[in-house]
């Protein structure tokens, strides 16, 4: 196995933790993410990655500590002496279609829910999309509570979701969690009023691009 060195260039700086991305042995310094031990190792294949702030939910990295595996976000896991990371592949294209301009009022929602996502209701409870989700959110209660047709509380639930689909590739249902909390966010706003100062600010806008002066509004 080839060694690749994350310290190479950078002066005095000794080597501290000897860890695997990629199947690639690196050097890296205590304090690094995953993602900067693979780039400043040159780690092919280390390109989807975007925000490095946790929010984009590009990293995707599985994770391997002895006999324990679990996943995370590459941007936001340090690196450790032995453990091995591999960066998992983009999410492969959503297998749910719906349009919402087709939803034209709230009456039908659950029973559309139920044909795009036909496989919630048949959750397990095994809690594999808890314990992937690097966010900590509680992914299988939020699921829960969107087949309950409780899609504000679920989309509320996935708040902080960054669409990194650790959870869909962890259920053994299929049932793509991360998707539902996205229906369910979107459902909700599509339903919902906009906040007043929105409405305002998007007029505005609107007046200003069909031509209307700031003298005009002002008079
Ligand atoms: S709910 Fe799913 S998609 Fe959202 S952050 Fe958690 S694991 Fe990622
Ligand atoms: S991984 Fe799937 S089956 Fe398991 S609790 Fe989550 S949604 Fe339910
Ligand atoms: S690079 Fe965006 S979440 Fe890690």
């Amino acid at each position: 196995m080839t060694t690749s060195d994350a310290t190479a260039n950078e002066g005095e700086l000794q080597p501290s933790v000897i860890l695997t991305i990629n199947g690639l042995a690196v050097n890296a310094h205590k304090g690094m993410t995953l993602v900067e031990a693979a780039w400043h190792a040159g780690v092919p294949r280390v390109t989807s990655v975007g925000c490095m702030e946790g929010v984009c939910g590009s990293c995707r990295v599985m994770l391997r500590r002895g006999k324990e595996v679990t996943v995370g976000l590459a941007c936001q896991t340090f690196v450790e002496d032995g453990i091995e990371a591999v960066l998992l592949p983009p999410a492969s294209a959503p297998q749910h279609h719906y349009e919402l301009s087709d939803f034209k009022d709230g009456w039908d929602i659950h029973a559309r829910f139920q044909d795009i996502f036909p496989e919630a209701s048949r959750c397990r409870h095994c809690h594999g999309c808890d314990n992937a989700c690097p966010k900590g959110i509680t992914v299988e209660n939020g699921v829960a509570l969107a087949v309950a047709g409780r899609y504000r509380e679920a989309g509320d639930a996935f708040f902080e979701c960054v669409m990194c689909e650790l959870c869909d590739v962890a259920c053994p249902e299929l049932i793509a969690p991360a998707h539902v909390g996205l229906f369910s966010r979107r459902i909700t706003a599509h339903f919902h009023q906009r906040p007043p100062n929105l409405i305002h600010r998007l007029e505005e806008l609107r007046q200003d691009k069909s031509g209307t002066t700031q003298e005009e509004k002002d008079e």
